[in-house]
């Protein structure tokens, strides 16, 4: 769906479907000269980085696998909850391979910390972060992503993949979710 259809919903529209596309592609065109000459296997965090894992990966002139995790740190609300758990884990043995993880936001920090820390001791041969947005202010926890698409203010954001209470995520555009609406 278009901002359009949630209007009502949305403070501002942060960034838009092709602003968004132009971004990935960017970053796909980094990720492609670092990882030259070596395979390459994304990990992309369910659910919310469903778009941005398909829009990278189609991006990417090259062969890549895709392997997803689900991995619970929030509630259903805007807030972390701080617990971490593995709902889902990944099929491949990622021995010996380069992993890239592949996430829409990065927030305290908390959930990808725990997760590059969790894949360090599976014995990868490199773990490194792509995520789309990031919220400089909201780092609790020491994470450092090699691509990052934007740093955003600290305000809880919707669309292309990020969700309220699971809806928006199929919004095109990413927006300012309206307070009236959570509150
Ligand atoms: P973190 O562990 O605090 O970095 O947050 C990780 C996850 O929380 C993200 O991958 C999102 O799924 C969710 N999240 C954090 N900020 C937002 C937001 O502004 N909108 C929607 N989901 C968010
Ligand atoms: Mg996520």
């Amino acid at each position: 769906m278009d901002a359009a259809h949630v209007e009502n919903d949305l403070v501002n529209i942060l960034f838009t479907e092709d602003q968004i596309q132009e971004r990935v592609g960017q970053m796909a065109e980094q990720i492609a000269a670092d990882y030259e000459g070596r395979d390459l296997l994304l990990v992309g965090v369910l659910r919310g980085a469903v778009m941005v894992m398909a829009d990278l990966a189609r991006a990417l002139p090259r062969h890549v696998e895709m392997d997803w995790m689900a991995i619970s740190s929030y509630g259903s609300g805007t807030k972390s909850s701080g617990v971490v758990r593995i709902l889902k884990d990944l099929d491949t043995d990622i021995t010996g391979r380069h992993v890239l993880v592949v996430d829409e936001i990065i927030d305290t920090g908390l959930t990808l910390s725990w997760l590059v820390n969790s894949l360090g001791t599976r014995g990868a041969a490199s773990v490194e972060i792509a995520t789309l947005l990031r919220k400089p202010e909201a780092l609790t926890m020491p994470v450092e992503p090699r691509y990052v698409g934007w740093d955003i203010p600290n305000e809880f954001v919707v669309g292309y993949g990020l969700d309220f209470r699971e809806r928006y995520r199929n919004l095109r555009d990413i927006g300012t979710l309206a307070p009236h609406v959570y509150s």
